[in-house]
Order: structure tokens, then sequence, then C-alpha cells
């Protein structure tokens, strides 16, 4: 069954209702100044500043208001929620921002959320033009999406692990039309993927390139890890929470053994509290930052496997990811209105590094999808929680 932190103590009912409790008092308190403008992807000293709707990180801060609205029932929250999403109708509509594959994480948290919890038109219209967005970067030479840059780039001829969590918006989309072109594209490119950046330890690469002209597989290479050969913590997460996706849209058995795989060698590069530090590389005591957004994403992963496993394997994933949990809560969360107008410190965006070619930020600090994926977390521990994903 794999490494089990046995002896950990597991967050309890009470703890989760009271993280959920101040998530939802901390976003009410800071919704007046994030109602028209958006949480900037990292903090600045635990404080993340006003922005507009430009970047791939936007939604989350949708999708937490969503989470909130679910939790707490506040009108306010409702409010906010459409005013953002007539925003991200605005944004699909007028093509801002929109020229990479995130398109899921966009669009998913903020407006398939909004459709499936209030019934917007707004949302379900918004979230049905990203899904043809996200398809127009489909190469079929090499059968991927491609992540960013233009089209046929040679710089760029490559697709990126995180894109896992982008492809529930096609099968929505598929679901939704009734047209299967999403749902095969998605497929496809969840093929090639799972085919590619996973080596041999189960540690994953984060970007992976293909020959341009023959589509076949030619190496792959870090852009946030520390280094190309190393596992940087949150591309490995994707891939745990990446897998558990897979295998619900698929149906692909292998797909169940690359979940356990690819989350046993997450969770044996863990330091002793259950939160890795932003690369596995480094190991307890280094002396580098945690990235505390990588717990949160690999916890609602094995939340969501949990539930088309055999009991007792469930159990286990899900008693793993309950203290995972109980550490950030202990020990990351924000817990007063004064240190942070974030949910979860001590995450890292992107740490400078001689491989790491993204640029630098957000090093030890709250960051929007720490933020989100915590409360998902929560939410997923509180309820039978119908997924936005
Ligand atoms: N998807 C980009 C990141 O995880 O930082």
């Amino acid at each position: 069954m794999g490494v089990t932190f046995e002896g950990y103590p597991e967050i309890s009912g009470e703890e989760i209702k009271a993280a959920l409790d101040f998530s939802c008092r901390q976003i009410l308190h800071v919704l007046p100044e994030f109602t028209d403008k958006f949480q900037h992807a990292f903090s600045t000293d635990g404080f993340y500043p006003p922005v507009e709707n430009r970047d791939w990180t936007c939604g989350f801060w949708t999708g937490e208001i969503w989470l909130a609205y679910e939790h707490c029932g506040d009108e306010r929250l409702r409010h906010a929620g459409e005013v953002q999403v007539h925003d991200f109708l605005n944004r699909i509509d007028n093509k801002i921002a929109v020229d990479h594959h995130d398109m899921g994480f966009l669009y998913s948290p903020s407006c398939v959320a909004a459709y499936k919890l209030i019934g917007s038109r707004e949302g379900r219209e918004a979230a049905l033009k990203a899904a043809d967005q996200l398809v127009s970067r489909f190469q079929p030479v090499g059968e991927f999406i491609q992540a960013w840059g233009p089209m046929n780039a040679p710089e760029n001829y490559r697709l990126i692990i995180d894109c896992l969590l982008n492809l529930p918006l096609l099968y929505w989309a598929s679901e939704e039309t009734g047209e299967g072109r999403y749902r095969e594209i998605a497929e496809k490119h969840i093929h090639t993927a799972v085919a590619n950046v996973v080596r041999e330890d189960y540690s994953t690469w984060h970007t992976f390139f293909f020959n341009r002209e023959t589509g076949a597989p030619d190496h792959g290479a870090t852009c946030q890890g520390y280094r190309d050969g190393s596992a940087w913590a949150r591309g490995q997460a994707w891939g745990v929470y990446g897998m558990a996706l897979a295998y619900k849209y698929t149906g692909r058995k292998e797909y169940i053994d690359l979940f356990r795989n690819v989350t046993e060698y997450f969770l044996t590069h863990l330091p002793k509290d259950l939160v890795p530090y932003w690369d596995l590389e480094f190991s307890e005591g280094a002396d580098e930052p945690r990235d505390s957004s990588s717990a949160g994403i690999a916890a609602c992963g094995m939340l969501e496997m949990c539930k088309y496993l055999e009991p007792e394997e469930a159990a286990h994933y899900r008693r793993v990811a309950g203290r995972i949990m109980k550490s950030l809560y202990d020990n990351y969360a924000v817990k007063d209105l004064e240190t942070s107008n974030g949910l979860v410190l001590h995450a890292t965006y992107s740490k400078r590094s001689p491989y790491n070619t993204c640029n630098p930020g957000g090093v030890d600090e709250c960051n929007i999808w720490g933020d989100y994926f915590y409360m998902e977390a929560l939410t997923r521990m509180s309820k039978d929680w119908e997924l936005y994903w």
C-alpha cells in the first residue's frame, strides 16, 4: 500500500469546519477589494495586490469565491462570483491573454463552477468558448495540446504536465454540447502526455518536446524545477491530480497504477511535516523554501482517486490526505486577518535556479492556487463534493 505516515494525526472534522469558516471570513473580508479585480498570482509579504483578469491564475480566485459560497451561502459571494464570470466572458470574447493552454485553470473553477452551482448561462457560454480556444492549440503532429507561445514555434513545440488539469474543461464541453471532438482531443493529449512525462522511477518531466516534422517524442526539460532531471514538486503534484482525473475521464485501468506510482514518488520525497520543498530534490533540513500549494494539489488528487478504488486502498489515500491537510492547517494556514489576505503561507511559484527558465517570483509567499486547492481539499473532506473539474 505504500508509505502511510503512521502516527501522524489527521485533520479532524472540527478543524475542517474551522478552516472553511476562516476561509469564508477572509474571503468576505477582502471581497470589496476583489470583486471587480482579482487576486494576483502570488502575494507580496503575505498580501495579494489586486489585478485585472489577465493572468493564467485568475480563475482560482473566482473558484475560492464559489467554494466559500458553497460553504456559507452568503449572497455577497454569489454576487461577486457573477461579476467575475461576466468578466471571464468578456475576456474570452475579446481574446484577452488567452493564447495559451490554461483555459481549464481559468474557466473550470470560475465559469463551469458557476454553471453547475447556480445555472449561470454566461458561465456556460464563456466556458464553451474557452474549450474552443483550448482545442485550437491541438497539434495533430505529435497529438498534444501546445502549452505556450505561438503555435508551431520550435522553442515551444511541447506539452507540460500541468495541462492534465486543463482537460476536464474539454470533457465537460463534450457532455454539454454532445460533440465528441473536445473529448477526442483531450484523450489524445492525455495519452501522449502520460506516455512521455512519467520517467522510469515515476518522477516526472515538467515539459516534454516533440519533433515538429514527425511528431516523435524528443526530450524532456524543466521550466520551473531545480534542474532538468529533478522532480519539480508542483509538477509531480499536477501529475498526482492529473492521473486521478485521467482515470476518471478515460476509465483506462493503466492510469490507476500510474496514479499509485507517481503519488508514491511524491509521498516518499516529503520532509517530516509532509509539505514538500519546492523541488523534490530537497529533503528534510534543506535551506530551501517549501511549496505548500503542491501539498494541497496532491491531497485533492488523492481524494479524487479514492472514489474509484477498493475501500481499503481508498481509506489509505484518505488518511494520507487527512495527514497532509492537518500539517497545512497547523503549520501553514493563515489564522488571522492581519497576517495576510490569503489562506496558506509558504508556497513557491518560481524560484531562480540555473535551470529554471520561468520568470522568478512568489518565493515563500501565498499563491492563489495554493489557497484554492486548500479550500477544495477541505470541501472534499466536508461533503460529497461535485467537482468543478
Ligand atoms: N501551471 C504553472 C504552475 O504550476 O506554476
